[in-house]
Order: structure tokens, then C-alpha cells, then sequence
């Protein structure tokens, strides 16, 4: 098959498309392939099966190993990219996941049968080429004969409604024109816009540029509001005021820090690649800080707080509502809901929380299980610590208990 005859199959939706890892990101995408034509092969060897409707479709069969790519024309890599414990980038579920992908191509040869690999996990620049392309064609493949290489990031919010996958324009830099062609072609498919990135570096970038965008603001909100408070200024008004001018302003929203395994990780992606260049990218840096200090803040509110009873935090039972990072998701990574649970079971509090989507959580090495909202857990508590709304939660219930109450999400007015 040549590239050409390849770039019709994708068009017509008859490629076999492999997914590769099946996670928030993966399954969606598997999800979107099924329903655009496309026979899907979901690769993921640690977990059992993948979410439903994907695992009953009838076009989509889950294998845990990597001898499905021999029946794939595309494959896109959809796994984690954390961070090490020493905040560096941990590449290892990449580095495995083209390991997989150069085996099977090794050992089955595919007979020059031209194959389009798509990288989807966000990733410092230069991440497609040194750390993907290497090993494939150390596995025999050879760009613009056998094999198509791009990157296209994944850009979907979690929990935000209105923007389905297919709705989200893509942004897609191959390593050569034949690659971004093709990619384009497999996106359009599946119904997104396309944008053409002029190289996979142009298009890592952009994703980092966007996850930092919000990383900086959000820290600048953060720290408004801390001065607002000094000051005696309400600084969601402030916001609210601000957002009404039509151009030149974007509103973000003040909270106790930052969460999510996007947001608080990929800006330090870039500020270890930036390193390597010699350029320290202080921005990112001055935002993590920022971001990463307003848990201790949230501890000094929930003092106050408690203070105007006559009670401190030691020995004070703090009923915090919502662990997830944000509304509307059960995600707890970088949740700073766990930093706070910690910091206030380290001075002492009794620390209970509710989370109508996170039935239990681990904070601080201690396990936690949530309880039910009633008249009765509010009994229970000196304090209450909101850190996320989620929409089904009974805010007049809250408002009702007459307790001390720290809303760090304005959820209350
Ligand atoms: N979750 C989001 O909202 C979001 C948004 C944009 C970008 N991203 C990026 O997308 C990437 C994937 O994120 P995610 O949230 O889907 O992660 P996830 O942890 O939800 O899922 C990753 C999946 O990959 C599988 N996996 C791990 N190693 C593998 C391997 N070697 N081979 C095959 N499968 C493997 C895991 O079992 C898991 O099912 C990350 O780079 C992330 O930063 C995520």
C-alpha cells in the first residue's frame, strides 16, 4: 500500500486505526474512530477492559498486547506523561509504548506497508522526533517510504461541557509533508478542524504554550486574591467587574491552587527542556510557586475561621467539601484538596470530607472515606472547607449550618 492509496483508507474511514493507551484521552479518541468508520484495536496491557459504551462497540477489540499493530494502518499514542519524583519528565510509559509498537513491527515485518504514527500525549518539544521516531526505525521503518510520524496534542478540558472531542480544532505538525497530509486526513475524518503545525516541534510547543497561558493566569488571579483580602476587597467582584470588557481580558477564577494531572505538570516540561537550552523560564516557575503555595493560605482561612468561634485548628473537626480537583470530574491527581487534608491533619484537625464523585481518597499516607451530606455530619463539625462545588451539591444545606465556613470557590456568593 502506498501513501497514497494509504491517505484513502483513512479518507474513506476502511484503515485499521490502533489506539494505544486507553485512558481519559484514549478512550474518547477510540470512541470518536468507532463511530467515523474506522475497525479501532485498543492497545492497553494494565487494565482489564475498557470503559463502556467503547468495549461493547462492534467495530472496537481490546488487546493487551502489541500484536494488534500488525493489523494497524495508524496508530496513535495516547499515554501518561508524569512527572518524576524529581518534578523532571518520566518519558518511561512513551518510551514503552514505542517499544511495543517497534516489537511487533520487528517481528512482523509488515512487508513495507506503510504505517502513520500519531503522538497525542502532551510532551516537551522535540519529544516526537528524538523519542519516538528512534526506536521505529531502528525497527527497520523509514520515513516517507514506510512510516508517517506527527503530533497532534490532545486538548480537551475535563468536566467542561459544550466541546466534544470532535469539536476541538486539532493542531497536527508531522515530521515531514507526507506525515502532516496524512494526520490531517485521519483528523478530518473524525470530523475535527485541522490545523497545520509546520513541524511536530511547532505543535508540542503550542500545547505548552496553552497549559502554561493557563497555569500563569491562574496564578496572577491567585495572588490578586490574596492582596484583595489584605485589603478588604471582595476579589471575585473584581473579577466579575474586569470580565465585562469585550476584548483584551479573560477571566479566570480565583481558587485554593492547582490540580489536575495537566495544569501543575506540563509547565515542567517545558521549564526542564528550556534548561537544556540554558534559558531558565521564570514565568513557569514563579506561577508553580505562586500556585503551589495557596493550600498553605487555605490553612490560614480555615484558622481565621475558626478563630471567630474561639476554637484553633488543632483538634478542630474540619468537614471539607470536594476532594476532586475540580468540579463536575472524580480526578483527585494534584488535587490541592489532598495537600490541604494533609496540612490540616499535620496541625492536628480532625479532617472528615464529602464528595459526591470521590467515594474514598488517600491524603498524607491516611486513608479517607467520604460521608454523606446530612444534618447530622454538619453536626459533627466545627468548620467547613469548600474546595469544589460540584453541581449536584446542596449549597442551602451549607448555608443553613450555621458553621464557620471558608468557600474558596465562591460557590456560596
Ligand atoms: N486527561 C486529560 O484531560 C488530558 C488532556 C489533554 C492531554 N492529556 C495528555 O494525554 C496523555 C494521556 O493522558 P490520560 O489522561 O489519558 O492518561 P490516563 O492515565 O487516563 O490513561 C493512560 C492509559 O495508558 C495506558 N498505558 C500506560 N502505559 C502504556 C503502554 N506502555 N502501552 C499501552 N498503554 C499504556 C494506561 O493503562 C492507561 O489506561 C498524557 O500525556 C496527558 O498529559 C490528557
Amino acid at each position: 500500500m502506498s501513501n497514497e492509496v494509504l491517505k484513502k483508507s483513512i479518507e474513506r474511514g476502511t484503515a485499521s486505526v490502533g489506539v494505544v493507551g486507553l485512558g481519559y484521552v484514549g478512550a474518547p479518541l477510540a470512541e470518536l474512530a468507532c463511530m467515523s468508520g474506522f475497525q479501532v484495536e485498543g492497545i492497553d496491557p494494565y487494565i482489564e477492559s475498557p470503559p463502556e459504551p467503547l468495549s461493547s462497540h462492534e467495530r472496537f477489540r481490546h488487546t493487551r498486547d502489541f500484536e494488534g499493530v500488525s493489523r494497524c494502518d495508524v496508530l496513535v499514542l495516547c499515554v501518561p506523561t508524569p512527572l518524576t519524583a524529581r518534578e523532571t519528565p518520566d518519558m518511561s510509559y512513551v518510551e514503552e509504548a514505542v517499544r511495543g509498537v517497534a516489537g511487533a513491527v520487528a517481528s512482523t515485518g509488515r512487508g513495507g506497508r506503510p504505517l502513520l504514527v500519531v503522538l497525542e500525549s502532551t510532551s516537551y518539544p522535540g519529544t516526537t522526533r528524538e523519542v519516538v521516531l528512534p526506536p521505529l526505525e531502528r525497527a527497520g521503518m523509514k520515513p516517507g517510504n514506510d512510516l508517517y510520524l506527527a503530533y497532534a496534542p490532545e486538548r480537551i478540558d475535563p468536566g467542561r461541557s459544550g466541546h466534544d472531542l470532535a469539536e476541538i480544532p486539532r493542531v497536527v505538525g508531522g515530521i515531514d509533508a507526507d506525515s502532516g497530509d496524512l494526520a490531517d486526513a485521519f483528523y478530518t475524518r473524525l470530523g475535527c478542524a485541522v490545523h497545520r503545525a509546520s513541524s511536530p516541534e511547532v505543535a508540542e510547543m503550542s500545547k505548552l504554550l496553552e497549559n502554561v497561558f493557563r497555569a500563569v493566569n491562574i496564578a496572577l488571579v491567585n495572588e490578586m486574591s490574596l492582596l484583595c483580602r489584605r485589603m478588604g476587597i471582595d476579589v471575585w467582584q473584581v473579577v466579575e467587574a474586569a470580565a465585562t470588557k469585550p476584548f483584551g481580558f479573560m477571566s479566570f477564577k480565583p481558587g485554593p491552587g492547582m490540580g489536575g494531572h495537566c495544569i501543575p505538570v506540563d509547565p515542567f516540561y517545558l521549564a526542564w527542556r528550556a534548561k537544556q537550552y540554558d534559558f531558565n523560564p521564570e514565568f513557569i516557575e514563579l506561577a508553580g510557586k505562586i500556585n503551589r503555595r495557596m493550600p498553605h493560605h487555605v490553612l490560614d482561612w480555615v484558622a481565621e475561621a475558626l478563630d471567630s468561634t474561639g476554637k484553633s485548628i488543632s483538634g478542630s473537626r474540619v468537614l471539607v467539601i470536594g476532594v476532586a480537583y475540580k468540579e463536575g470530574v472524580s480526578d483527585t491527581r494534584e488535587s490541592p484538596a489532598l495537600k490541604v487534608i494533609e496540612l490540616l491533619a499535620g496541625r492536628g484537625a480532625i479532617v472528615s470530607y464529602h464528595d459526591s464523585l470521590v467515594p474514598s481518597v488517600e491524603a498524607g499516607g491516611t486513608a479517607y472515606s467520604s460521608r454523606e451530606l446530612t444534618e447530622e455530619t454538619l453536626g459533627d463539625a466545627d468548620c467547613i472547607l469548600l474546595m469544589t462545588a460540584h453541581p449536584d451539591l446542596e449549597l442551602e444545606m451549607l448555608r443553613g449550618s450555621g458553621l464557620p465556613l471558608v468557600d474558596t470557590r465562591n460557590a456560596l456568593g
